[in-house]
């Protein structure tokens, strides 16, 4: 089968002898989705919490400061209550966090920003990522999870690490009890067939595919990862839970996206 390398290597080659000028345009066209999210029993407290996503920064050597600064504003834009960050910050090198992380240290939420690593993380320095977000005031959930009250009632955020690290379920749900609200952080979205078996989880959030990043008519499969090839983007029913995959911002391989421009991801809860 082809690599993932390989089909980007290719399809530059094939967008720039069709002109794909605008393959790398595409890359700095932010789109915001906004999805609402029905979740049984909700606490009318929580009804409308706004939770804001980011995901899969991948910060140098494609991906510019300058176009995650636009995005990091118009997450704040949003007034969001929660702001969460779905890994992947880094990509070539480990020191581009020096940059990144006081830039996500700017994100305004009403109630806590939080974070789950990615595997380019792993695969650069997961504790070196974790102790930099962690210098800004952001919660890394690694396979666990934290309570968070909002307006007399709580909801429950539970991160898991990568499956390029220690993929714990069991750790990151601990805590969480039936009845309470629960969403779930995992970098890579295929983990919701697990997930959802569980039975606690309404929403899981996650990001790892770059919407295929290069989808060629014919060949959307081919530029999928490993961990994001049966939910690739956008919204899915799982069982019972909610699932929502974001094509990310930062681009790896290649510095160009073609029908899978970056997204800025709102989330609203809404009771069922
Ligand atoms: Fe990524």
């Amino acid at each position: 089968m082809i690599s993932r390398r390989t089909f980007l290597g290719t399809s530059l080659v094939a967008l720039l002898g069709e002109g794909g000028y605008s393959a790398f345009v595409e890359t700095q066209q932010l789109q915001h989705e906004r999805i609402v999210v029905p979740v049984a029993g909700l606490p009318s407290a929580l009804e409308g919490l706004r939770i804001v996503a980011l995901t899969d920064f991948h910060l140098q050597p494609f991906t510019q400061l300058t176009f995650l600064k636009k995005a990091v504003a118009a997450a704040n834009a949003l007034k969001p209550d929660v702001v969460v960050l779905l890994g992947d910050f880094v990509d070539a090198t480990l020191s581009a966090m020096d940059d990144l992380a006081p830039l996500l240290g700017t994100l305004q939420a009403q109630v806590e920003v939080l974070a789950v690593l990615g595997n380019h993380d792993h695969r650069k320095g997961a504790g070196y990522v974790e102790a930099s977000l962690k210098r800004e005031g952001i919660t890394v959930l690694r396979n666990r999870g934290v309570v968070l009250p909002v307006g007399g009632a709580e909801v429950h955020f539970a991160g898991t690490d990568s499956l390029s690290g220690q993929f714990d379920l069991s750790g990151a749900l601990t805590g969480c009890r039936l009845g309470l609200p629960s969403v779930l952080l995992a970098h890579e979205p295929d983990v919701a067939d697990v997930v959802s078996q569980d039975g606690r989880v309404a929403l899981q959030l996650s990001g790892h595919s770059h919407g295929g990043q290069v989808r060629l008519p014919g060949m959307e499969w081919a530029s999928l990862p490993l961990g994001a090839r049966k939910y690739p983007f956008g919204s899915y029913q799982v069982g019972k839970m909610f699932l929502h995959t974001s094509r990310g911002l930062g681009t790896t391989g290649l510095p160009i996206r073609f029908g899978s421009p970056p997204e800025l991801t709102e989330v609203l809860l809404t009771g069922v």
